[in-house]
């Protein structure tokens, strides 16, 4: 008799546009593991029973994806303590004693810059654009990272003093408004805000990225962003978009469901479609 596959999902609104199925199937694939891993729409508000009808009909676990990161944080009954600090959980792990919450966004972002393209943070002055969900993911393992400096920028201005406070116990982070930019440069930086989804910028200063500074959006899409694309026209050494952090905290979270690590860079390939990056 054939059992079924241990079974996993990535829950979200909008979810369609998904890339964690395919991601999933490549992990299980390349690394002989026996699962079906699917996408799951929910609607505003329903999270929590959607979570519980998946995990009673025998689900292992959940990604959890825009706008549900902090829903699954509730939901979890025991959190590590990357996704108790970032107030957001985008892995669940359904075991016999409980649900146990976990948020992997941070060390996928670390792994794509340090590993994947060799960037060295420490020293560095890193500008964060965003006061959100994204951003609030990230800001730990940044701040594990001896950094010179690290400000939070955001357009409504309290949410960018009220994050770098909550984060302030683990190194020098400060927040600001946009016009506090000015002559000011940084050599790092990354874009957490949503902005991308209206096709915008923030409005940041011409000279704000250093000489040799790199660009990082958190998002990705089949043509470069328009933050990737604003980061090469102002210079940058590199100019990244977010597909390789997907890839990699997905990789964080296949481990943590099967005990195993998957090979990320034929997967990242796999998913440029073999052509020339969308990133620079
Ligand atoms: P997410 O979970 O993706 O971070 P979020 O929590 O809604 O989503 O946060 C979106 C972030 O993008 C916020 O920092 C938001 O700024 P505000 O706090 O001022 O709303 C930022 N953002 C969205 N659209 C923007 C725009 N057009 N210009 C600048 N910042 C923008």
């Amino acid at each position: 008799m054939t059992t079924r596959p241990d079974q996993y999902a990535v829950m979200g609104n909008p979810i369609a546009h998904s890339k964690s199925p395919r991601i999933h199937a490549l992990f299980a694939a390349q690394t002989g593991q026996r699962l079906e891993y699917r996408a799951i729409l929910v609607e505003p508000g329903g999270f929590a029973v959607a979570a519980r009808a998946f995990r009673d009909a025998g689900g292992k676990g959940l990604n959890v994806t825009v706008p549900f990161k902090q829903d699954a944080w509730v939901f979890a009954d025991l959190l590590s303590v990357r996704a108790e600090r970032a107030g957001a959980v985008n892995t669940l792990i359904f075991e016999p004693g409980g649900v146990r919450g976990d948020n992997t966004d941070g060390p996928g972002l670390m792994r794509d810059l340090t590993v994947n393209h060799g960037y060295r943070l420490a020293g560095q002055r890193v500008l964060l654009l965003g006061a959100g969900g994204a951003a609030r993911g990230i800001l730990q393992p940044l701040l594990m990272e001896r950094l010179a400096q690290l400000v939070i920028v955001n357009r409504t201005v309290s949410k960018a003093l009220e994050l770098a406070l909550r984060f302030s116990d683990l190194g020098r982070v400060s927040g600001c408004g946009f016009p506090e930019l000015a002559g000011r440069q940084f050599d790092l930086i990354i874009n957490a805000t949503s902005a991308g989804l209206e096709n915008v910028v923030p409005p940041l200063p011409d000279d704000v990225l250093a000489a040799d500074g790199w660009c990082y959006d958190l998002t990705y899409g089949s043509e470069p962003t328009v933050f990737v694309r604003w980061g090469r026209e102002h210079g940058a050494a590199r100019s990244l978009d977010g597909l390789g952090m997907l890839v990699e905290q997905a990789a964080e979270a296949f481990q943590l469901w099967r005990g195993i690590w998957p090979e990320t860079g034929p997967v990242i390939a796999a998913l440029r479609g073999g052509q020339s990056s969308a990133a620079s």
